[in-house]
C-alpha cells in the first residue's frame, strides 16, 4: 500500500529508544523527513547518525528536549520546524511516569508527571497547530498506555493521568478536524523495550496476561502510527487504539 508520506515533515518526542525511535524507523522506511527527540544530546545524535547511515539520508534530525521541564516540548516543536521547514507529523511518546501506589506519591510527582505526561503533549500541539491549520493537513499522534483504559497496578500517575488524555484528544478531535487534522491516540500493551526492563515485568508474567502470549514489538506499534500519519488515515480521528496482543478486556 502506498502510505504516501514521502517527503512529509515527522517530529517523534522520546524517540532515541524504545517505542519512538521504532516510529522513527517506520517513518523513514516511508521516506517521511524526521526529527528524533530525547532528553540526552548524546543519545539523539547518536541515533540521528545511525539511521543516516541506514537509510542513506540527510533527512533525520535531532533536537534534544527534557518533556519534564517547562516550554521545552515547545522550543523542540520551533527547532523541528526551522530544521525540516516545517511540520506535519506529531508525535508525542513521552517517558514513563513514576511508578508507586495512591500513598506513596507526593504532591511533587504528580505535578512532575503532569508536566511529562499532560503539558508536554499541550504545547507541542498548541506549537504545531498554526502551520497545520494553515496547510489544512495534520496528524496528530499521542502514544499513553493500556492504562488509559484499565488501570496497572503500581501505576497510579499513569492510570490517572492518562484517561483524562484520552478525553482531550476526543475533544481536540473535534476542534480541528474541518481543517484536515487528525488526533488519534495509541495505547501500547506489554511492548518489548527498557521500560518493560524498568518495571520488572518479565516474559513470563506478561505471558499470562496477554491472550497472544508474548510482548508486543515496538515495530507492531510503530507501523501503526505511520498509517495513521498516512493520508490513507484521513478518515481515522478521536480514537484511543490498543496495540497489545488482546490484553485489553475494555470496549
Ligand atoms: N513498553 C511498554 O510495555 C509500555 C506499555 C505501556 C505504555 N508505555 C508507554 O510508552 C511510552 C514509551 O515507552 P518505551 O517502552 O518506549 O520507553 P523507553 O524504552 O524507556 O524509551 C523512552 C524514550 O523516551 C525518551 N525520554 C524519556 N524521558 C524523556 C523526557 N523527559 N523528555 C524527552 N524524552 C524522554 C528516552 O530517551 P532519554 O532517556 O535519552 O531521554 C527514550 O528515547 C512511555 O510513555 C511508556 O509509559 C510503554
Amino acid at each position: 500500500m502506498q502510505l504516501g508520506l514521502d517527503g512529509r515533515k515527522a517530529l517523534v518526542f522520546g524517540s532515541s529508544g524504545g517505542i519512538g525511535k521504532a516510529i522513527v524507523e517506520s517513518l523513514l522506511k516511508e521516506k517521511t523527513h524526521v526529527v528524533v527527540n530525547s532528553r540526552s544530546q548524546d543519545r539523539v545524535l547518536s541515533t540521528v547518525a545511525e539511521f543516516q547511515k541506514a537509510f542513506d539520508t540527510k533527512n533525520v534530525f535531532g533536537v534534544a528536549a527534557d518533556l519534564n521541564q517547562k516550554d521545552e516540548a515547545t522550543r523542540a516543536v520551533k527547532e523541528a520546524q526551522s530544521k525540516m521547514g516545517g511540520l506535519d507529523i506529531l508525535v508525542v511518546n513521552t517517558g514513563g511516569p513514576a511508578k508507586g501506589s495512591f500513598e506513596d506519591i507526593s504532591t511533587e510527582q504528580w505535578l512532575s508527571d503532569y508536566q511529562n505526561l499532560w503539558i508536554s503533549f499541550v504545547d507541542a500541539v498548541k506549537a504545531s497547530l498554526p502551520e497545520m491549520k494553515k496547510n489544512k493537513f495534520g496528524r496528530i499522534l499521542l502514544v499513553t498506555s493500556l492504562a488509559a483504559k484499565e488501570p496497572l497496578k503500581g501505576l497510579t500517575t499513569s492510570n490517572g493521568l492518562r484517561a483524562g488524555l484520552s478525553g482531550l484528544c476526543k475533544s481536540l478531535s473535534n476542534e480541528v478536524a474541518s481543517y484536515g487534522i487528525t488526533v488519534n491516540v495509541i495505547l501500547p500493551g506489554y511492548t518489548n523495550t527498557d521500560r518493560l526492563k524498568e518495571l520488572k515485568l518479565t516474559e513470563d508474567t506478561v505471558k499470562g496476561l496477554v491472550p497472544m502470549g508474548r510482548l508486543g514489538q515496538p515495530q507492531e506499534l510503530a507501523d501503526l502510527v505511520s498509517f495513521l500519519a498516512s493520508d490513507r488515515a484521513g478518515y481515522i480521528t478521536g480514537q484511543c487504539i490498543a496495540v497489545d496482543g488482546g490484553a485489553l478486556r475494555s470496549f
